[in-house]
Parts: C-alpha cells; structure tokens; sequence
C-alpha cells in the first residue's frame, strides 16, 4: 500500500478550521482507496511569527521538503501588518514557494450549477464556465531585483528571463492539450518590454504544440472579457502579478472565493492551498466555507500524489453535496435548503466521499 507524508500548514485566522475539515474528507477517502496519508504540522505565517519570530521557520522549510505534498490554509491578519516586510506572514508564503520552486501556480475556475444565483454576474454568462488560469509564481515584479522604499521613493522591478517564461508556457500548453485545447497568453506586450519577451517566447513554445489554439491578450482587454464572456476562455496563461489579480476577479464568476482550489506545483513537492485569504474576521464562528480546501486537497492527490480515482470521489462529493442543497454561510438561500457550519459541511462532505 502507498504512504504518503503531508506537510500541513494551518496558518492563521481560518486557516485551522478549514485545513481540519479537509482531513476529516482525506481520511475519508482513505478509507475507500488503497493508500494511506501521513501528517506533520509545521507553523508559517503570523502564527509562526508569534511562536519563533519569524514567518517561515527554517523546520518548515525542511518539512516541507521532506514530505510528499503540503496541504495549506491561510495566512496574514490585521494583527502583523504594521511589521516589517520581510517579517509579514506573506513574505514567509513568498519565500516557501521560492525555496520549493513551485513555479506553477494553477487554478481552476468551474461553475457549479447549482450556484448559478450566487455570481453577481447573470446566470447565462457564466452558465458552463470552465477555465484554468496558469499563473507563473516565483518571478516577476513580485521578486524582482532592484527594489527599494525610501519615505520618498519606492519602487519594483518586473523581470522575467526566457527560461522562465518557456517552462511555465509549457506547463499551460501541457494542460490546455488535456482540456479543450485554447490557450490565452495574458501580458501587455503593448507597454512592457518584459510582456514583449513574454508574447515572443510564448509563440515559440507554441510550435510544438501545433493542436492548441493560442491567443495574445493585454491584461486590461482580459480583466473585462473575463467580465464579459468568460466562456471565451479555456487555459489563461500569465506572469505572477496578473495572474494573482486575474484569478480572484476569476473567482467571483462562480459566486465565493470560498470555492476555489490552487495548486502550486513544478518543483520536487508541490503545494495546495484554497486561493482565498486567512478570513480574520470570521475565524473561529464556524461560518467559513471549507470547500476550497477541501477541493485544494483533491488537486493535491491528483497532482502530487497520481490518487486520481480518489480526487474524483472527492470532487463529485462536493458536486453532489451542492447538488442536495448543503450550503455555508457565504452561500446561504442560493437554492440551498440549509445552513451548515464549517464542521457540519466538512463532515456530510466526508460521508459523502465514503458513500461514492
Ligand atoms: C495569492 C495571495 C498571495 C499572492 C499573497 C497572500 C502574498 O494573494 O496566493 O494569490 O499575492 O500571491
Ligand atoms: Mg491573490
């Protein structure tokens, strides 16, 4: 039987809560399927500040290392953000993905129909939306050298070599080859000579990938196509910066944050985590909606681990679990028929998977 050791990471504000409940479902699956989850808790974030003084402890970056996937909540709150940058909680998440080289941010945007009325958008907009937004993850403007803040003069630097480019280019071709075969290269060429880069090394990858469409869009015209006819769109492919404002408006097409899984993947371990933040503000109430990381937990056994038939049992009971109208808090009255709290949700969730 195969083992396999999960770095968790709970993080701060919901983080905890939600990382519980996607055990509860891991274990669940277990049960069903022939491999068995080990697990090792390690602290990043604030909560990692609080305890040793810094947001990334040397023991987790070296857990991290030594497991076979890390499963991630949340991190950041009010409570540390007048610290120093390289002490905030983002910079501890910042450099995980640097020393893992996860280079490859993806995530999936799905539209359950059920949940058609939660979008702010109209229903026959988003009906069917499907789409897939590669978001490279260890360059760019978030990384870049020089930079600097004096009291009246800060700035950044957007960089991005060719090597960079073509790797995560690959990994979206890659994917759109699995899918529908349409790629949209997301840059804005017109501007930046960085984007200019990006675009040229973009359509050399495509030569070996003659089977997938690909198209060029600046990052503005994207933000309100993505508003206006996300259907257009298969696999959205796009540097750190874009990627990172693209996919939360992305998010919002299907109703919640709550609902969207990520997968940061192209080193030796790959790391899962919901797209949402740390919730400060109703952690602890029983209100979060666990479904992104529950989600989060299947890529993970589909990307890291190859568990696919038990990434399918899971995503189908969450499917099914929307389907006879379980809802949390973020999601009450849209065509639900009760409210749960974030453990009775992870636990139908995870009856559910044990009844597939
Ligand atoms: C994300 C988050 C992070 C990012 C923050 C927490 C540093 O917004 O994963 O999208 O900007 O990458
Ligand atoms: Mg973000």
């Amino acid at each position: 039987m195969n083992k396999y050791k999960i770095a968790l990471i709970k993080g701060d504000g919901i983080g905890p809560e939600i990382i519980d409940e996607a055990i509860k479902v891991l274990d669940s699956v277990c049960s069903k399927e022939d491999f068995e989850l080990s697990y090792e808790e390690y602290l990043m974030g604030g909560s990692a500040y609080d305890v040793k003084g810094e947001p990334l402890p040397q023991e987790t970056i070296d857990g991290c290392k030594n497991s076979d996937a890390i499963l991630f909540g949340a991190i950041g709150g009010d409570k540390w953000d007048n610290l120093p940058r390289h002490l905030r909680p983002e910079s501890g998440l910042l450099r995980l993905r640097k020393e893992l080289n996860v280079f490859a941010n993806l995530r999936p945007t799905q539209v359950f129909d059920e949940l058609l009325d939660a979008s702010t958008l109209k229903p026959e907009i988003i009906k069917g939306v499907d789409l897939f937004v590669v978001r490279e993850l260890t360059g760019g403007i978030y990384f870049g050298e020089p930079r600097e803040k004096t009291s009246d003069r800060a700035y950044n630097t957007m960089v991005y070599t060719k090597d960079e480019i073509k790797r995560i280019a690959v990994v979206a071709f890659d994917i759109a080859m699995k899918r529908r075969k349409k790629l949209c290269s997301v840059d804005k060429a017109n501007v930046l000579e960085v984007s200019q880069l990006w675009r040229d090394t973009v359509i050399e990858v495509a030569k070996d990938y003659p089977e997938v469409e690909l198209s060029h869009m600046y990052v503005d015209n994207a933000a309100m196509q993505l508003v206006r006819n996300p259907k257009q769109f298969d696999v959205i492919l796009t540097g750190n910066i874009f990627g990172d404002i693209l996919s939360d408006e992305a998010s919002m097409i299907c109703g919640s944050i709550g609902l969207l899984a990520s997968a940061s993947v192209g080193g030796k371990v790959g790391l899962f985590e919901p797209i949402h933040g740390s919730a400060p503000d109703i952690a602890g109430q029983g209100i979060s909606n666990p479904i992104a990381t529950i989600l989060s937990a299947a890529m993970m056994l589909r990307f890291a681990l190859g568990e696919t038939s038990a990434a399918d049992r899971i995503e189908q009971a969450v499917k099914n679990v929307l389907k006879d109208g379980y809802r949390t808090k973020d999601l009450a009255g849209i065509g639900g028929k009760e409210v749960c709290s974030t453990t009775e949700i992870g636990s139908i969730i995870a009856d559910y998977v044990a009844k597939i």
